[in-house]
């Protein structure tokens, strides 16, 4: 078999562009079909649209609000309570669990013990889930971790998903003889599955994988971000003393330090796309049906032209021209444009006022929770990067709270 001719998209108007074109598939997950087979970021056409249609129903301004002031902060609260009693904690484990226990909410996985061991489980699964999804980059034995995986995935089913699917299907039971309100239903991604099942023919392992994509869409891209946002303020409140009133006092600056996070550091350095079609783009480039487009999301987030002087820089007040948002392309654009984003990183704020109903998102409230309890880099203890993975993940960062 030939290899297919790959074709990197490197500026930021380019990559627009190609994240706009119908006849560019996904092919970011194509060794990962042990969880990621027919889920959401997978699906193409009428199938993807039919699906994200209804999901869509899910990811509104009400449900966002609802999640950002009343559901997710006792959760971040108990979650980080423990540590700061401890007077310490390890960012990178604790981001994990924290969103963990968040993406659980917005997923429909329930925690029937609310254990820390139950929690423990869940976590164990959750890693395993993301080294299926990303089986690409495994550096071992590819086949036995696909077997672990798929493991894993049959015991997440009886053990979570199956008694979540009994207490959702009860509850629908109930709405549909006239016994609760249909905005007393849990209002989550599998009970829009299980009420929408027929209409989609969704088998049930599609059910299992699109809640654990959920799970770890949410989880992981969110724990990054927030680690990744810690030490960004960190470090520039040091450089710049001045800034350390508005880190600890406004949540709007926070937003604005995770959103230049997450454009100088996306969770996935480049998006991939397989060519369906012969496809000339504006600057001319011709792609052909078989070819492989890779988009350098680190290249393109950094172009001078757009983000201006200095945009490797991490500056939370950066000025940009209309239309360009702080993030740059790092939630993707077209037809599978993040659905989380306004629940992980809130509102774009317009002209840098905020209304009072401006959501700010979970990762600026988990940053904000932290700074609140006067969390710190330990200095007994540096943070080290992980040295097993090149796309600058921490390997531990241990802070401490208090005085
Ligand atoms: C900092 C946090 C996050 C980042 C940086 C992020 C990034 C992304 C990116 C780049 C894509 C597009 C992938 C592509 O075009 O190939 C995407 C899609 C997606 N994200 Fe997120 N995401 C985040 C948080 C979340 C959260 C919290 C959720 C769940 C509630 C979520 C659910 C999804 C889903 C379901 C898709 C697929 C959408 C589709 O294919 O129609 N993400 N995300």
């Amino acid at each position: 078999m030939s290899e297919s001719n790959v074709i990197t998209i490197s500026t930021y108007e380019d990559a627009r562009e190609v994240f706009r074109q119908k006849d560019l598939r996904q092919a970011l997950y194509d060794d990962g079909d042990v969880v990621m087979a027919d889920v959401l970021v997978n699906l193409h056409g009428d199938e993807h649209r039919a699906r994200r249609r209804l999901e869509n129903r899910l990811f509104r301004r009400d449900t966002h609000s609802w999640y950002e002031r009343e559901l997710f902060p006792p959760v971040v609260q108990s979650t980080l309570a423990p540590y700061v009693a401890e007077g310490h904690a390890e960012l990178v484990t604790l981001s994990h669990q924290m969103m963990m226990n968040l993406a659980a909410l917005t997923a429909g996985v329930d925690r029937p013990l609310g254990t820390p061991q139950e929690t423990f489980d869940l976590y164990s699964y959750l890693m395993l889930f993301i080294e299926g999804a990303t089986l690409a980059h495994f550096a071992g034995n590819k086949e036995a971790k696909r077997e672990e995986v798929a493991a894993a995935l049959r015991a997440f089913d009886a053990e979570f998903l199956q008694p979540s699917i009994a207490r959702r299907r009860s509850e629908i039971s109930r709405f549909e003889a006239g016994e609760i309100e249909e905005a007393d239903l849990p209002r989550d991604v599998l009970t829009i599955l299980l009420r929408n099942q027929d209409k989609l023919e969704l088998p049930s392992d599609v059910v299992l994988r699109e809640t654990c994509f959920y799970l770890l869409a949410g989880a992981h891209t969110s724990a990054t971000a927030f680690v990744r946002t810690l030490h960004n303020v960190f470090t520039y409140t040091e450089a710049h003393p001045e800034s350390l009133a508005d880190a600890q006092s406004d949540l709007a600056f926070l937003q604005r330090c995770t959103h230049e996070t997450i454009r100088l550091q996306p969770s996935s350095p480049v998006a991939l796309r397989w060519a369906l079609a012969d496809i000339e783009l504006a600057n001319g480039t011709l792609v052909r049906k078989g070819d492989k487009v890779e988009i350098d999301l680190n290249t393109a987030n950094r172009e001078q032209a757009v983000f201006g002087d200095d945009p490797d820089a991490f500056d939370p007040n950066r000025e940009l021209p209309a239309g360009v948002w702080r993030w740059g392309l790092s939630f993707g654009l077209g037809m599978h444009a993040c659905i989380g984003q306004d629940l992980a990183a809130g509102m774009d704020s317009l002209g840098g006022v905020n209304a009072d109903d401006h959501l700010y998102g979970l990762v600026p409230v988990a940053v904000n929770a932290v700074i609140a309890a006067n969390g710190r880099p330990d200095p007994m203890n540096p943070a080290q990067l992980d040295p097993n993975n090149t796309r600058s993940y921490w390997g531990t960062y241990p802070v401490v709270f208090g005085k």
